[in-house]
């Protein structure tokens, strides 16, 4: 495993996401605790020594599951301790230190290694300076209840560097693949923070996972990188950027878990070959002909208001283009709706639109997948 160097602190430059753990009855809120835990064992075997949660993950469950964790194996001074305060619940300054407190209970310990302010975007980040969210910053870090304060990103490059420069953060984190370079902070983002000095946290390197299922001409052209699977050739993407403290990935297999420490082993900074930078270039264009919505399958528009399983909906549209698979797409189409919601549901309520990290057009998103699916 190679470490980023902190100001002195070995931080693992992969760090395990607590967001999409391994769950139980297909419920989201029930982490399969026996497996997750393996993952994560096995993850720090490897030298991974940062863990990365949050207050809403898995239905407010994955915090809770961290620290029992941690506490069962004796391990909170052996990893880098990770949540984000959830700023878009909070009404007032005194909210903030509440919502600390609780997750503070939640995760069983004194102290954050690192807290983010989470999912910022331009006015959810007004709203909370307004209530005062630097000046609790500036308070929790000075009685060192958080070792390190940033935020994590969701909006336009703009919106990025007005919040960057608002305020001495210790780090930063934002959504960076070799898909998405143009996209939100996207690579601009990442060189502004690189000239600041603020370190950054790359969060969705493989897309959620979609970078592991790459279209047939991507995958042909990995065949040329002996010995890597697409989602390590994703993967190697960020890590290979210098001022990348972290790459975190959301593993549920213990393949993924090998393949990633691996690449966590392997990869140098800057040292990108021009055959890479190509592949990368190219796999872009691929990917970027072929897909009708840039849906991650986050779940922040989840629950729907009339329950409309909006990503799987989504999914399905971008597969039959991403994978010729029209009439695979449509046949599951007809199976979600047996038991789904239909999309012609929809009440056009926008509450999705206004929580989608992405910005997706949602509502006509769903009228166009709809049309193409049914
Ligand atoms: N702050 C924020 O606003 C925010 C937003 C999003 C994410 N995050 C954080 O960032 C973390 C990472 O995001 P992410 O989970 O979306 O990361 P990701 O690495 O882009 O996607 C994770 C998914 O990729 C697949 N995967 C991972 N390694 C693989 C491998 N070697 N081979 C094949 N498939 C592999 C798995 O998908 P399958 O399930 O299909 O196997 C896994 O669930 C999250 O866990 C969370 O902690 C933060």
């Amino acid at each position: 495993m190679k470490y980023f160097d902190l100001n002195g602190k070995k931080v693992s430059r992969l760090g395990f996401g607590c967001m999409r753990l391994p769950v139980l009855d297909k419920d989201n809120s029930k982490i399969d605790k026996e497996k997750a835990s393996e993952l994560i064992l096995a993850a720090i075997d490897k030298g991974l020594n940062y863990i990365d949660t949050a207050y809403n993950y898995h239905g407010k469950m994955s915090e809770k599951f961290v620290g029992e964790f941690l506490e069962e194996h004796n391990l909170r001074d052996k990893v880098n301790l990770t949540t984000k305060n959830p700023v878009w619940l909070a009404e007032s300054k005194e909210d903030f230190y509440k919502l600390l407190e609780e997750q503070l209970a939640n995760l069983r310990t004194d102290h954050l290694d690192f807290y983010l302010l989470h999912s910022l975007s331009k006015d959810s980040f007004h709203k909370a300076v307004d209530l005062g969210v630097l000046d609790f910053a500036e308070d929790i870090k000075k009685r060192g209840l958080v070792k390190n304060i940033g935020f994590s990103f969701h909006d336009e490059y703009e919106v990025f560097e007005e919040i960057i420069k608002v305020y001495p953060w210790d780090f930063c984190q934002i959504q960076l693949n070799y898909l998405d370079i143009d996209y939100q902070a996207g690579i601009k983002g990442y060189e502004l923070a690189k000239r600041m000095g603020i370190p950054m946290v790359i969060m969705e390197p493989l897309k959620g996972g979609r970078l592991s299922n790459p279209p047939e001409e991507i995958a042909s052209m990995v065949d040329s990188f002996e010995g890597y699977s697409p989602s390590q050739m994703a993967i190697k993407f960020p890590l290979s950027l210098d001022n990348v403290m972290t790459v975190l990935s959301g593993m549920n297999e213990m393949g993924q878990v090998e393949e990633n420490t691996d690449m966590a082993d392997k990869v140098e900074a800057n040292k990108l070959s021009q055959e890479e930078k190509d592949f990368y270039k190219k796999a872009r264009d691929i990917y970027k002909s072929k897909e009708q919505i840039a849906c991650t399958a986050c779940e922040y528009c989840m629950p729907c208001t009339v329950d409309i399983n909006i990503p799987r909906v989504f999914a399905l549209w971008n597969n039959g283009f991403l994978y010729d698979e029209e009439e695979k797409s449509k046949e599951a189409y007809k199976t979600y709706l047996e038991k789904g919601v239909d999309p012609q549901s929809c009440i056009e309520c926008g509450k999705c639109e206004g929580i989608c990290p992405q910005s997706l057009e949602i509502i006509e998103g769903l009228k166009e997948a709809d049309q193409y699916l049914r």
